[in-house]
C-alpha cells in the first residue's frame, strides 16, 4: 500500500488545509449515513488542528460519533488528558447537539476492565481515523517494538509507552486496518524524514508503526513533504 499525500502550501495553513481536507470526509459520511464515526487523537499537531476548527467551525459538527484512538492514565481534567484536550480546544463550546463523544476511561485503576468496556462500544469500521505521529514513528499509542503491535484479537489495549505518561490505553493495528479513513497529521522535517523512512518499505510496522497507515492520507506541511525523496504520489494544495 501506498499513502496519498497531501501537502499545504506552507506550514502556515497547515491547520485550514487538514481541516478542510478531513471535513469534507465527515461531510460525505454524514450526507450518505447521517452519522460518521471520528477517532481522534493527541498531541500537539492534533491540537493545532482541533483550536483551528473550533475558531472557524470549519468541521461538518451533526451526526458526528467522537471517541479516541489513546488515551493517558490520568484523570480526565488532567492536562496530558486526551479528553481534556479536545474539550478544551475542539468541543470547547461543548460537544453539538446531535453529536456524542465516548471516552476511553483510562483513570479506570482497572485498565484491562476498562480496555474491554470501551472496546465494546467502538464500532467495527471506524470512519474517519486521526493519527499523529510522534518521531520514533509511533501512532496512537503503538510505540516501536511494543507486543502491542502484533495483538491480533482485542481491538484496545493497556499499554506502558516510553513517552511522559507511560501508561495508557491504545487501539491495536486491527482498528487501524479496518478504519474508512486514515488521516495521518504530521508537520515538520524531522516527521518528514521518518515518513520518508518509512515509504522505503512497507513491511516492518514493528520498527516504523508509520507503516500501519501506509494505506492512508498523509496530511503534511511543505517542511514535512521536502524531506519525502523520490515519491510521485503527493498533491500539493
Ligand atoms: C498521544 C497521541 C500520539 C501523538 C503523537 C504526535 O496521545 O500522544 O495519540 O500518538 O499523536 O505523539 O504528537 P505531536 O503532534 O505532539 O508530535
Amino acid at each position: 500500500m501506498i499513502p496519498n499525500i497531501l501537502v499545504s502550501p506552507d506550514s502556515g495553513s497547515w491547520a485550514d488545509f487538514a481541516a478542510d481536507v478531513i471535513g469534507r470526509t465527515i461531510d460525505v459520511a454524514i450526507t450518505n449515513r447521517g452519522v460518521c464515526q471520528v477517532m481522534l487523537t493527541g498531541g500537539k499537531t492534533a491540537e493545532r488542528l482541533y483550536e483551528h476548527c473550533s475558531k472557524t467551525s470549519v468541521l461538518p459538527l451533526k451526526g458526528v460519533r467522537f471517541m479516541f484512538g489513546d488515551e493517558r492514565c490520568v484523570p480526565l481534567d488532567h492536562s496530558e488528558s486526551n479528553y481534556a484536550l479536545v474539550m478544551k480546544t475542539l468541543l470547547a463550546k461543548g460537544v453539538p447537539s446531535g453529536c456524542s463523544i465516548l471516552r476511553m476511561e483510562a483513570e479506570n485503576p482497572d485498565r484491562e476492565a476498562a480496555a474491554k468496556a470501551y472496546e465494546k462500544l467502538i464500532p467495527e469500521k471506524i470512519d474517519v481515523l486521526l493519527l499523529g505521529m510522534g518521531e520514533d514513528g509511533h501512532i496512537a499509542s503503538l510505540f516501536p517494538h511494543s507486543s502491542v503491535l502484533q495483538e491480533n484479537k482485542r481491538k484496545v489495549v493497556p499499554v506502558t509507552g516510553p513517552k511522559p505518561t507511560p501508561e495508557r490505553m491504545t487501539i491495536t493495528p486491527g482498528v487501524i486496518a479496518c478504519a474508512g479513513s486514515i488521516f495521518v497529521l504530521a508537520t515538520g522535517a524531522e516527521k518528514g524524514k521518518v515518513l520518508n523512512e518509512a515509504l522505503q518499505s512497507a513491511e516492518d510496522f514493528l520498527s516504523l508503526p508509520i507503516r500501519l497507515a501506509l494505506g492512508g492520507t498523509w496530511l503534511l506541511d511543505n517542511e514535512a513533504e521536502a524531506q519525502i525523496l523520490n515519491y510521485s504520489k503527493i498533491n500539493r494544495a
